[in-house]
């Protein structure tokens, strides 16, 4: 079936969900630097979509038009709160419904969800066929990771490329690896040779460890896969997206003034409802590579509000 995902070029590039950092602010500056072809929104829990909870939750599915095409991603347990918080995905008019069956969190694996469900096929069927039937026609993926203690690879990826799924996104590592270790990239090109085989319309995902466009490429070219997906490396690299072999060094100026436009759009967006704790991971993002860098994030690591952080800022822009 036709959809968004069928229409873009190869190799795509897709900024990975990450909780607490790619929410509607963080992906409002993507868009200004340099913008993915695809963006994912922080993992929302189906169950917190059917709860009195709710409100909260939806802040998370916030996103503006340029943030398009944007996917939603979805974890839990439970097929039927899935169907629920599909159909509310597809309702706020997002492009695209991804499933969280990936996640390594020792408390989302003990509620049977993310990794947890690696190699529950019982249940995942249901879900996949009960995320479809809520998201009443906009694409359905997957994202997960290789494999799980006794489960291998083939069975799990195997399985998950019989259901029809519009897009699989592989993180190359296990559950148990966390983050540690290098992705292994040899064994998603395998899951692209059994894709080819058996599931030509489902689209490979590549995802770990990537952080530059040579990169991008480097994958493409040796594995095949259709697209990558970067996390991490946004943060080392916050203009990743930008197809580019010889990304310039930008002035002081440029990080500081990103610093300041995120902490405006963090208080308009969240006001007190985001711990300002949350905002520090983005000042080792932005103060960086530039003379006097470590010292300045070094007194930015210890403020206790934005207006602290204005106050040091003041005299360096
Ligand atoms: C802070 C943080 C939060 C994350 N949150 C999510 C999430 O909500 N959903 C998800 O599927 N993966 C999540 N991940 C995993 C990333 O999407 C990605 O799979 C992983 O970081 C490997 O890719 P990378 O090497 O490009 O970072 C998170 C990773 C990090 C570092």
């Amino acid at each position: 079936m036709d959809n968004f995902w069928t229409k873009l070029d190869k190799p795509f590039t897709v900024l990975a969900p990450m909780e607490n950092v790619t929410d509607y602010v963080f992906r409002e500056i993507v868009c200004d630097l340099a913008r993915p072809d695809v963006m994912f929104t922080e993992f929302t829990s189906a169950h917190g979509l059917s709860s009195p909870g709710r409100e909260r939750v939806m802040k998370k599915l916030m996103y503006s038009k340029r943030q398009k095409p944007i996917v939603a991603q979805i974890w839990g347990s439970q097929p039927e709160s899935m169907e629920n918080a599909a159909a509310i995905v597809k309702a706020e008019g997002f492009d695209g419904v991804d499933i969280n069956l990936g996640c390594p969190d020792r408390n989302v694996m003990k509620k049977s969800a993310g990794a947890g469900l690696i190699g529950n096929y019982e249940v995942v069927e249901k879900m996949i066929a009960s995320v479809k039937k809520g998201a009443k026609g906009i694409p359905v993926s997957v994202k997960t990771r290789l494999r799980r203690k006794e489960v291998t690879t083939k069975d799990w990826i195997g399985f998950l490329l019989k259901q029809d799924l519009s897009a699989l996104t592989v993180h190359g590592r296990t559950p148990e690896q966390q983050s540690l270790g290098e992705a292994d990239w040899d064994e998603i090109g395998r899951i692209v040779e059994m894709r080819n085989k058996t599931s030509p319309k489902t689209l490979i995902i590549g995802n770990g460890d990537v952080k530059s466009y040579a990169e991008i490429l480097e994958k493409y070219n040796k594995y095949k896969i259709d697209g990558v997906m970067i996390g991490r490396g946004i943060f080392s690299n916050p203009w990743v997206f930008e197809k580019t072999l010889n990304p310039v060094v930008r002035p002081r100026e440029e990080y500081i003034a990103i610093l300041l436009r995120h902490l405006d759009l963090f208080e308009k967006t969240w006001g007190k409802k985001r711990n300002y704790a949350v905002l520090k991971k983005f000042f080792k993002m932005y103060v960086r590579s530039f003379d006097g860098a470590n010292e300045l994030r070094d007194s930015l690591m210890k403020t206790e509000n934005s207006n602290e952080v204005r106050e040091i800022l003041k005299n360096l822009v």
